[in-house]
């Protein structure tokens, strides 16, 4: 557990067994899975100290870059690395040498400040730093031995949900969390220490580096280590099968542009119209960061928190600006607020696991593992729920 040098913001983005979640927790949760994070919010709000505070963690391991759109690629290269340009002057054989200069980039944190400013070349560069490896003449040479993750700031609105938007879509492909800073300002205790504290309007640059690099990285190895609960898979399954599936069989992501105004009746009113199924990398996503919580909970003293609610709270940062929401019924209901209309699918799934499908779904699981089927148990698995009755089957065949 790090606390930032000059960031403050005493506001819980959620609870998990009643341990408070802030602002610099969530980001060090990705940090520890590996999760690439956009803070994105209103001027002012401290998304730039913030993203100094973490660069600091890092130490000397950590590359900072302020996104300008006159910034090209050889301007990038040559900040990643003063001789790359020189390599590039000296063309054919520089392949050699592209090689020798790359195996000493160590950076394990790259930052990128108003990453919406940068023109689309360089930030397909900048995401490919954030994935752990620089592409030069097509062809990539790897970063950051073995450990890379970026932290981009910006602020760009409205036009993030457009699916239309280059942009919009870039951002949801590679940043595994997206933060809207506005929904979690500090409070004002926070903000009078900040006015308290100095009253120089620059991001605080001065704080001495202190190197984590290796607790952070060892955090990273452990959480790849831990055990995953057959109870996390599960919720994971629905969120890519459950959430797919309308009550008629029929899957949204068949129904193509027809969801959600195509359904009928009540399903027209519930969950159903309103959040399309995660991606299973998006899956995978929200158990890293499920499991990352998890750590950092027990690690400040409570127990390890109930599955769902790990989960969940992971689902709720890592797809509120992940394209999977019906965005017109986020601004005709929700009144635009993301996590508003998450905090309502949550509502819907908890629901949805409840305590008699959690036993049936034990029941099943037993009898599958004895490969057994009960048709009259299976059959309770309808709909949305069909999944469970396909996995049951599959896995009680697999036994026999
Ligand atoms: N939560 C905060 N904790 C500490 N300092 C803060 C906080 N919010 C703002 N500040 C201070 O206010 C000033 C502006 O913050 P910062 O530049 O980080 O905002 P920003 O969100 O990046 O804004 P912009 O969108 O304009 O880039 C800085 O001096 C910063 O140190
Ligand atoms: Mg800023």
């Amino acid at each position: 557990m790090f606390k930032p040098k000059n960031y403050r913001n005493s506001t819980e983005l959620t609870t998990l067994n009643g341990v408070p979640i802030y602002m610099h927790d969530m980001v060090e949760a990705a940090l520890r899975g590996r999760l690439n994070v956009f803070l994105q919010g209103d001027t002012g709000s401290g998304k730039t100290q913030l993203a100094r505070d973490v660069a600091h963690y890092f130490g000397d391991k950590s590359l900072f870059i302020l996104g300008r759109n006159d910034m090209d690629t050889r301007e990038l290269f040559q900040q990643v690395n003063p001789e790359f340009l020189k390599a590039l002057k000296q063309g054919d054989a520089a392949g050699v040498k592209f090689k020798d200069l790359t195996d000493r980039i160590n950076y394990n944190l790259i930052t990128i400040d108003e990453l919406p400013n940068c023109v689309p070349a360089v930030r397909a560069q900048l995401f490919n730093l954030f994935d752990g490896f620089i592409e030069i003449d097509g062809k990539a040479y790897p970063i950051g031995d073995g450990y890379s993750v970026g932290i981009a700031t910006g602020n760009i609105g409205q036009q993030f949900t457009e699916s239309s938007n280059e942009l919009g879509r870039a951002l949801r492909d590679r940043m595994h969390l997206v933060i809207d800073t506005d929904y979690f300002r500090p409070q004002p205790i926070d903000t009078f220490e900040i006015l308290t504290g100095d009253r120089n309007p620059r991001v605080n640059f001065d704080a001495k580096a202190e190197d984590k690099t290796a607790e952070i990285r060892e955090a990273h190895r452990k959480l790849n280590e831990a055990e995953v609960s057959d109870e996390k898979k599960l919720i994971a399954l629905y969120l890519i099968h459950g959430l797919d599936t309308l009550e008629n069989g029929e899957s949204k992501t068949k129904m193509k542009s027809a969801w959600p105004t195509a359904l009928e009746n009540h399903e027209a009113g519930s969950d159903a119209a309103l959040v399309l199924p995660v991606s299973p990398r998006a899956a995978k996503s929200i158990i890293t960061l499920s499991q990352a919580l998890d750590q950092i909970v027990q690690e400040k003293g409570a127990e390890t928190p109930d599955p769902l609610e790990s989960m969940m709270q992971a689902f709720k940062f890592t797809s509120a600006y992940s394209g999977i929401l019906n965005e017109a019924l986020v601004r005709q209901t929700y009144g635009e607020d993301h996590y508003k209309a998450m905090d309502a699918v949550i509502n819907a799934t908890r629901t949805e696991f409840s305590d008699d499908r959690k036993d049936k779904i034990a029941a099943g699981l037993e009898l599958a593992d004895k490969g057994k089927k009960n048709e009259r148990l299976l059959s309770v698995f309808s709909g949305r729920w069909s999944f469970m009755k396909s996995l049951l089957e599959r896995l009680a065949d697999d036994k026999t």
